[in-house]
């Protein structure tokens, strides 16, 4: 059995799926690995790397695909791969299948398996191949640092002969996987930090990174069974936004991460919000992509309103992409062991195992 891989399209993706690491832990587990030439160059690695550790390499994407059993991909494939898939080939990804429903009822036609790892469950056993948790992580991380690269001036309190400098303050909007990331950078990085959830849960674990935590008091219970956030009523929201106008005043940065699976971002920032702000500070809104936290947010733009400036952005993983691709392809080995049967040396699709029937995209 061959797992594959071929390259992304490197204007827009710039991870890769197979590390020379994941080469070795995949044919540990008595497979082969081929790839498509220069695969990984851009992150400068080169084919030699993989070759030690067992791979074959194939001058294009087709004849990959043509040698593959299951191929790991980071998007969806182009047109041209889609075509030359054969049947019964396994294809896994992060495919966004909710936006991308017709290119994957191409796939679907031609009697494959598409595996797309957002729809992972949240249980222990999955943990290793959480894709989203991996990756949110580092945006939250990454987005403290472009934020800081933004602002014009020194995060840390500085006592100087010259006179004192403040430390900034970063307000984080959302305390899930990229929130709790963010307040931690933020704190290393010396800003006094707050945050709020509409989950009660998270109070304690935005304590305990040292934040302090805004609680929007209610009765309503905004968490589901499986930990995420509900979409939250009128009141909520206009108990939310009171207790947002006086963090607004105070903060220079406000990173934003709220989502809530399968629905628009939750829009916590008007206008009104927005310009309680000073000029020089920043938003840096992760939820851009899925339509934004904040007014005036947008997909890869950085637009100033009063001297506000405020961030949004499409892939941030290609900011980071070789820590991105480490922990991307770890995620997938994981997934393609869990698939894998050593003893019937074949990909083994049990549809009672959740992680693999939750993952499976259906027509
Ligand atoms: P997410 O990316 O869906 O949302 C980010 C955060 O935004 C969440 O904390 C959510 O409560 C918050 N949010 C949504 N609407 C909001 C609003 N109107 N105002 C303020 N905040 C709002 O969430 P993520 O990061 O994927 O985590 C969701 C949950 O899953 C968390 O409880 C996390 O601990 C849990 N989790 C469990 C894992 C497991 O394997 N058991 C792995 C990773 C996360």
């Amino acid at each position: 059995m061959i797992v594959g891989s071929i390259k992304e399209d490197i204007n827009l993706e710039k991870r890769v799926s197979i590390t020379p690491e994941t080469t070795k832990n995949i044919i540990a587990l008595g497979l082969n690995v081929s790839l498509e030439k220069n695969y990984a160059v851009h992150l400068g690695i080169e084919d030699k790397q993989y070759e030690e550790n067992g791979a074959k390499f194939y001058s294009s994407s087709k004849e990959v695909i043509n040698n593959s059993n299951l191929v790991l991909k980071v998007n969806c494939p182009a047109d041209g791969d889609i075509k030359a898939l054969k049947e019964k080939t396994i294809l896994v990804g992060i495919f966004n299948p909710s936006n991308n429903q017709d290119k994957l009822k191409e796939v679907l036609k031609k009697n494959i398996n598409i595996f797309s790892l957002e729809l992972l469950p949240r249980i222990s056993r999955a943990q290793s191949m959480d894709v989203l948790s991996s990756q949110s992580n580092l945006a939250g991380y990454r987005a403290v640092i472009e934020s800081i690269y933004e602002f014009e001036k020194a995060i840390p309190m500085m006592m100087t002969a010259a006179g004192t400098v403040p430390a900034a303050k970063v307000l984080v909007i959302g305390a899930g996987v990229a929130g709790l990331q963010a307040i931690a950078t933020a704190k290393r990085l010396g800003a006094v930090v707050s945050a709020t959830d509409v989950r009660a849960a998270s109070k304690e674990q935005v304590e305990s990174l040292g934040g302090k935590f805004l609680m929007v008091e209610q009765e309503e219970n905004l968490e589901t069974a499986s930990g995420y956030a509900k979409e939250a009523s009128e009141e909520f929201k206009k108990k939310q936004a009171d207790l947002l106008k006086e963090a607004m005043i105070k903060n220079d940065i406000v990173i934003c991460t709220a989502l809530i699976p399968g629905r628009p971002a939750p829009r916590i920032l008007n206008e009104e919000l927005v310009k309680l702000m000073r000029p020089g500070s920043i938003i840096y809104d992760l939820a851009a992509e899925q339509g934004g936290n904040s007014a005036y947010s947008e997909v890869d733009k950085i637009n100033i309103i009063n001297g506000i400036k405020i961030i949004g952005i499409k892939n941030l993983m290609n900011k980071l992409p070789s820590t991105a691709s480490s922990l991307y392809a770890k995620n997938l080995f994981s997934f393609v062991r869990n698939l894998y049967s050593k003893e019937k040396k074949e990909f083994n699709i049990n549809l009672e195992d959740e992680i693999i029937s939750k993952t499976l995209i259906k027509e």
